[in-house]
């Protein structure tokens, strides 16, 4: 068999990015004597542009240094100043600097360039996310004949969204350098698709985009999902049932109902609160009866608006507080940190709600990892937004429109009213969803469609 190569932003054990990722590819790594291949983590005047080897829990891992300012032009930048927003739908958080461009493309270029050295001609790369769309064409530009995957962790925009993207024709390019292209969701192969069919010449009449062949780039859709029997497990272990017993002290008998999500506006945070306080502004019989945790790890905060999103959710925090807590009751717990993975299996078994509403989210792993964690006797409910890409898998949770705050609040009652018989019911099914969708299954069929041999299955569209 081939090896494979992984590729991404963050390498295993540098950060939040790739610990799901790596946990799941770690077994197919070692398989395929292949290694990972990434960001150092390190940012330097004067990088050495050759990769260098390290041996991260097992894993081969090799890396490159990168300077500040092309870290910075690249990640907070091009990635997460123009892309991240737009592919989020959000046009209006875009800030747009031209330069940021060459500095997202060059730092592709060295990552192609200290990568290809390491290469043999069958081995088989799979390229992960939005901060490394050019590296097929940049290292096809260099020779590599090798099979190319790429796999999109975030939603893919619609064709209005995506024409507000600088260079985005070139970024549409880039992508059909690739052999296969993976998506979280059907609903962006659908919205990659559209973009796709206004590029056919006989389209372009009037339209001053120049057509991106596709002909030979195979795009679908490969739910990501998690490891819920691991998460079962792992939910009544020793640190999470210490954590249980932390938060049992302070709940009493009331009800959790908890939130899990970086600190970034996509998650729709301050929307969640303020259905949260709707709850209880309308409920006036859940006071005292439950508490909500919203556990939000600070992620990229060195972007303006990022810390807007923080102030946002301090003041709306702080309203509800001021609100609704008594001097011996406050109605929520809100963390701005992240816990290990024990701790919040811990968190997720004990909630008997969860409130996953992201404004707009490639699939949502937090989604996952709750159902995985929940007593199978006493399940807890699942409330999620619908512009998520977990609603397509997901038909056992409490579908919600996060946008709207009304229907968010009245979900959150039936979710905490709900008898016993219909969560189990709902539970059952999603487990079934969780188990179906689990992360060695998408590797599988995402590594299986691009093996060199493989020739394109039913249902594949050939865009
Ligand atoms: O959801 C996309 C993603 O890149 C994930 O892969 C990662 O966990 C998360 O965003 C955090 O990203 P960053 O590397 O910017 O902290």
């Amino acid at each position: 068999m081939s090896r494979l190569i992984v590729v991404s932003n963050r390498t295993p054990g540098k950060g939040p990015a790739a610990g799901g990722l790596a946990i799941a590819l770690r077994k197919t790594l070692a398989e395929r004597e292949g290694f990972w291949f990434g960001w150092s983590g390190r940012l330097v005047d004067q990088p050495d542009r050759e990769a260098r080897f390290e041996d991260i829990d097992g894993l081969s891992v090799a890396q490159i240094d990168l300077t500040r300012d092309d870290h910075h032009d690249y990640y907070a930048g091009f990635s997460n100043s123009i892309l991240w927003p737009s592919f989020h739908l959000r046009l209006d958080l875009a800030t747009i600097e031209a330069h940021w461009y060459e500095g997202y493309r060059r730092v592709n270029v060295q990552f192609a360039r200290a990568l290809l050295p390491l290469l043999k001609p069958d081995d088989v790369i799979w390229v992960h996310d939005y901060h490394l769309m050019p590296l097929a064409s940049e290292l096809r530009n260099l020779g590599a004949r090798n099979r190319i995957g790429f796999y999109l962790h975030i939603p893919f925009p619609t064709s209005d969204a995506l024409y507000a993207i600088p260079h985005h024709n070139d970024l549409m390019r880039d992508l059909s350098r690739y052999d296969l292209v993976g998506m979280q969701a059907k609903r962006d192969v659908a919205a990659f698709t559209e973009f796709a069919d206004h590029q056919s010449p006989s389209s372009l009449s009037g339209n001053p985009l120049k057509s991106v062949d596709f002909s030979r780039t195979e795009v679908d859709s490969f739910p990501i999902g998690s490891d819920p029997d691991a998460f079962a497990r792992l939910s009544v272990s020793p640190a999470a049932t210490k954590m249980v017993k932390r938060m049992e002290r302070v709940l009493r008998e009331q009800k959790l109902i908890l939130g899990v999500d970086r600190l970034d506006y996509s998650k729709g945070l301050p929307q969640r609160v303020e259905a949260y306080e709707k709850l209880l502004a309308n409920n006036s019989r859940f006071r005292r009866q439950v508490h909500m945790l919203q556990v939000a790890p600070p992620s990229r905060d060195t972007i303006k608006e990022y810390q807007e999103t923080s102030d946002a959710l301090d003041a709306m925090c702080g309203r509800v507080m001021g609100r609704f807590a008594e001097p011996d009751w406050q109605p929520l717990t809100y963390v701005k940190r992240a816990y290990g993975q024990p701790s919040l299996a811990g968190l997720y078994r004990l909630a008997k709600v969860a409130l996953v509403t992201p404004l707009r989210d490639g699939m949502n792993l937090v989604a996952h990892e709750y159902v995985g964690s929940q007593n199978p006797a006493d399940p807890g409910v699942l409330v999620l937004s619908r512009f998520a890409g977990a609603a397509e898998i997901f038909d056992g949770a409490i579908e919600v429109n996060p946008f709207d705050t009304d229907e968010t609040a009245e979900a959150l009652r039936i979710a905490l009213d709900m008898p016993l018989d219909e969560r189990i019911d709902r539970w059952t099914r999603l487990m079934h969803a969780a188990r179906e969708h689990n992360v060695d299954a998408w590797a599988a069929r995402f590594l299986e469609r691009l093996a060199p041999a493989t020739t394109a299955g039913s249902g594949t569209r050939d865009i």
